[in-house]
């Protein structure tokens, strides 16, 4: 029987469920300029443009459901014994919506985060940057994502994750942006199986043990099925 899983989702995950992903055809990344909208310097810039551009990706997170992948992850770590652990770069709560936990390494949307005294609440639906933090009172409120430039959340618990997987999982993952896909080294270094799930072989392929190709909604409850039967 397998032993611990560690399980790293991607935007590919979420595809599916009407959310778009960054670098494909028509991705985010190539209609809205991420220095301008995910990076410290572009809300600096223009706060108002930052916050319609996350209050957008809020509104169609909100109205999103989770699709056959998610609820796959979720049976499996109900039901595998010795452990599965999901990290996920999406700042979407499918995984939750799933009944699944996640460790969100990338932030949620549904968070807010004050730039003054880092005080977090529940985000309102739409964000301003006159928006007033609720401890400290000063208009100096952003979306709790973690943007280019800026270290990425709770990595010593991911990393210690990886050091006891027995097997690694990267589903729906370009592998262009780091730590994130360096995990598949850190984890094979650690002794771990690593395989790729994704519809097309991302950035990083070549460091994986095996890879299968296809949609999520397909490929991923079909692998949860043979895990589960081991
Ligand atoms: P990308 O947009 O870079 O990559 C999406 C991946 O999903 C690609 O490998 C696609 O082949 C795959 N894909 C697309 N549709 C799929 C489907 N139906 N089933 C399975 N796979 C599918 O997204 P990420 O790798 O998640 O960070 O991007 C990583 C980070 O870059 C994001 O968290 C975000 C972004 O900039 C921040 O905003 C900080």
């Amino acid at each position: 029987m397998t032993g611990p899983i560690v399980i790293l989702t991607g935007a590919g995950i979420s595809a599916e469920s009407g959310l778009g992903t960054f670098r494909d055809k028509d991705g985010l990344w190539t209609r809205y300029p991420l220095e301008d909208v995910a990076t410290p310097e572009g809300f600096a810039r223009n706060p108002a443009l930052v916050h319609a551009f996350y209050n957008a990706r809020r509104a169609n997170a909100a109205g999103a459901k989770p699709n056959a992948a998610h609820h796959a992850l979720a049976r499996l770590q109900r039901e595998h014994t010795a452990g599965v652990v999901i990290v996920t770069q999406n700042v979407d709560g499918l995984h939750e919506a799933a009944g699944a936990e996640a460790i969100h390494m990338h932030g949620e949307l549904s968070r807010a985060l004050c730039a003054t005294c880092e005080a977090r609440w529940d985000a309102p639906l739409v964000m301003s940057p006159t928006g007033r933090c609720p401890e400290c009172g000063k208009a100096a409120t952003r979306p709790d994502i973690v943007w280019f430039g800026e270290f990425p959340y709770h990595m010593e618990r991911i990393w210690e994750e990886l050091r006891k997987a027995d097997l690694f999982v990267a589903i729906g993952t370009s592998g262009n942006v780091y730590p994130a896909a360096a995990f598949v080294q850190d984890a094979s270094r650690a002794g771990a199986e690593t395989l790729e799930l994704n519809l097309e072989a991302s950035a990083v392929i070549s460091d994986f043990d095996d890879a299968r190709f296809g949609p999520a909604s397909e490929i991923v409850p079909a692998w949860v099925e043979e895990i589960l039967g081991k």
